[in-house]
């Protein structure tokens, strides 16, 4: 069945909101039925939506100093804010109000890599994690680190408590964090690093996921130390922490290297928490745009906090004592919206899983979900997708029934995944809820609602509360209203937890979202509303592409390997992946002079790939390189990417129209070389 014939039959397919949840006690917060969530909502937009934002901030945030205005600015200006006047800390929001009220209340639960394994401690209570950020805080601002409010500290860790420490840490003492994903290679360590100006770094001695020992400290060294060739520089980092996670031989610069846990054994355990103004910065996180250079995303206090601790609340009906599992990386924004700050806020566990679905055995989410009584999931559809492939028998011997929310992110989530996440995963009793956002929006935007939201596989359905996305006309950029729509996805309306600029580019940030459609934010999805008024999302209409939910842009891609001594140009396309959502797809000419053995051209192959893992990361490798002698172009020269794309996908005899083509016979050794490598 073709992709559209899946979705045209699943949107006729409609699963009632699961009985467990409505008969549920206590009831779910909004239900039993759709009518419920469009009361609530319709409160949260219009003229009543500055009170309604005003009042859930008061109730769900300590404010140290009351805000007075609730918003201010606009998207056509880029000058949003929320909350104004308010002061806050975000640490005593996630920790000391728990940890005050009820001490052993369960804040982190730790599944380390290798289940049989038990680095200490495997839990963390509320007053435990509050003594583990403020000697960690205490730590920051001593003098071998001098880190004050203002300043950026760049964290590269892999997946263990210590990360969510790290980043609590920073924002005890207002720094902010900028937390930089632990598949990132040196040079992309090193780019990030500059870019935020961080003079300190807290790293690992090594990481270990799916079995594998991953050299965090190397690498860091290596981003600091300046990487070899025409830039021998360093990048300014004065002071480095480092957590012994595996105990492995590491490399040590003297005076500027220290480890963490000798560091926090020197310090008071108590550390009172810097005041910010709710328009602080919080934290900047390095995300892929359409041009080669990662945007920093600035998120602030006040409102990201109020949409990450909301969001979770509604869209996963969180109640006290459950135990929450989201699997993504807090190196990306699902990871620090829930992993970190949405379930600390709630005051619930957080589980920090450090493996992957298939480490020891395909049985590892399961076990994970016995073995803790996790009340809700949140991971990747790839996940669900390989988890599928693999068999339901690996799902049926473990005990699901603590679970109720099964929740979805970042790619689409493709129908037949869908009904298998619903039926085996959930039996059925469990709301799938799909959602969508991004790294901009800092919290989720489009999303069922567990209690009130009839299902459809595949689709994110209903606005959150104080949402207004629109589709528009491409072209003109007009709305299209009622239902059976499609078009481009927009937001109308301006909400806490908005992005407030690129880091150092402004510029930028007004250029991506607020001027392709004056008076709204783009959001660079396309999107269709159907006949029910449900969102369905068709993914990026830019140059990112998603590989198993790992956001990449094509011109990123370009850029390492247009780094290559014998690379002229290049051209990357995403592809439909079964498995992976979608797949990077290379085409690479070589400069003239550079020698090449044709017969040794799977070196070659290697060689660019390498030479992407070194510059981004292992994550962005393409799946397939292609070296061929041209690539297909207009005749202004503009790279024709839609070409290269069908022949990828098998369709070189339906190619459209190729009259702008400038020299249609590159068609047939590009086609040519495709079938070899595919
Ligand atoms: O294309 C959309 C896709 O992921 C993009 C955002 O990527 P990132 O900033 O890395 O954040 C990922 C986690 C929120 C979006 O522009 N995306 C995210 N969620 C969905 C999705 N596409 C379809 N359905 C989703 N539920």
């Amino acid at each position: 069945m073709s992709k559209d014939e899946q979705e045209e039959r699943s949107r006729r397919v409609v699963y009632p909101v699961p009985s467990r949840l409505t008969n549920g006690d206590p009831a779910p917060y909004i239900g039993p039925d759709i009518e419920a969530y469009r009361e609530a909502y319709e409160e949260s937009v219009g003229e009543g939506s500055d009170e309604w934002w005003a009042e859930k901030a008061r109730e769900t945030l300590f404010w140290d100093r009351p805000f007075k205005t609730v918003r201010n600015g606009s998207f056509a200006d880029g000058d949003i804010a929320w909350f104004l006047e308010g002061g806050l800390n975000a640490t005593y929001n996630c920790v000391d109000r728990w940890a005050f009220s009820d001490p052993d209340r369960l804040a982190i639960i730790y599944e380390p890599d290798d289940p049989t394994s038990s680095p200490s401690p495997l839990t963390y209570t509320y007053a435990q994690l509050l003594h583990a950020v403020c000697s960690l805080a205490n730590v920051l601002t001593s003098s071998k680190f001098r880190v004050t409010k203002g300043d950026t500290v760049a964290i590269y860790l892999p997946m263990t408590p210590h990360l969510l420490i790290a980043a609590l840490a920073c924002a005890r003492i207002g720094a902010v964090h900028s937390i930089i994903f632990a598949g990132f290679s040196a040079e992309a360590v090193r780019e990030r690093v500059r870019d935020c100006g961080s003079r300190v770094v807290i790293t690992s001695d090594e990481g270990v996921r799916g079995g594998k020992v991953v050299a965090t400290k190397r690498i860091v060294d290596e981003a600091l130390g300046g990487c070899g060739g025409e830039d021998e520089e360093g990048v300014g980092v004065e002071a480095c922490l480092v957590v012994r996670r595996t105990g492995g031989e590491v490399g040590w610069v003297e005076g500027r290297d220290w480890w963490w846990d000798e560091e926090v054994k020197k310090v008071p355990g108590y550390c009172p928490p810097t005041i910010m103004s709710s328009e602080d910065p919080l934290f900047i996180l390095y995300t892929s745009g359409s041009t080669g250079k990662p945007k920093g995303v600035v998120h602030t206090t006040g409102g990201y906090l109020l949409c990450a601790a909301l969001t979770l609340k509604y869209v996963f009906d969180v109640r006290p004592g459950d135990r929450f599992a989201c699997m993504a990386d807090v190196g990306w924004i699902t990871g620090h919206t829930y992993i970190l700050y949405g379930p600390l806020l709630n005051g619930i566990a957080t589980l920090v899983f450090e493996s992957t679905p298939v480490h020891p055995t395909p049985a590892r989410y399961w076990e994970t979900v016995a073995r803790h009584g996790v009340t809700q999931i949140y991971c990747a559809p790839t996940a669900v997708r390989l988890l599928r492939r693999l068999g339901a028998k690996h799902v049926a011997p473990h005990d699901r029934s603590s679970l109720r929310v099964l929740g979805s992110v970042g790619e689409a989530i493709n129908p037949e995944a869908w009904t298998w996440y619903y039926e085996e995963v959930g039996r059925g009793e469990c709301a799938v809820v799909d959602t969508w956002w991004q790294t901009e929006t800092g919290s989720i935007v489009i999303t069922p609602f567990p209690g009130a939201t009839p299902m459809k596989p595949g689709c994110a359905t209903v606005p959150f509360f104080g949402h207004e996305p629109v589709i528009l006309d491409a072209e003109s950029g007009k709305e299209l209203t009622g239902n059976s729509v499609e078009g481009v996805l927009a937001l109308k309306t301006p909400w806490p937890s908005i992005a407030r600029t690129i880091w150092q580019d402004h510029e930028r940030y007004l250029e991506t979202y607020m001027r392709p459609y004056p008076g709204l934010f783009y959001t660079g999805d396309g999107a269709a509303r159907d006949e029910d008024g449900y969102i369905w999302i068709r993914g990026r209409i830019d140059d990112v592409i998603n590989v198993s939910g790992h956001r990449l842009s094509t011109s990123e891609i370009e850029s390492a390997l247009n780094e290559h001594a014998g690379v002229a140009e290049t051209a990357v396309i995403g592809t439909e992946d079964e498995l992976t959502g979608q797949a990077v797809h290379a085409f690479v000419t070589l400069k003239p002079e550079f020698v090449f053995e044709p017969d040794n051209e799977d070196a070659l192959v290697k060689e660019l790939g390498l030479q992407v893992r070194k510059v981004i990361g292992p994550f962005a490798a393409p799946k397939q390189i292609y070296v061929v002698p041209d690539l297909p172009k207009t005749r202004s020269g503009k790279i024709m990417r839609r070409v290269a794309r069908k022949i990828v996908a098998g369709e070189g005899d339906r190619l459209g129209d190729l009259s702008t083509m400038a020299e249609p016979e590159v068609l047939e050794a590009i086609k040519e070389k495709v079938a070899q490598r595919l």
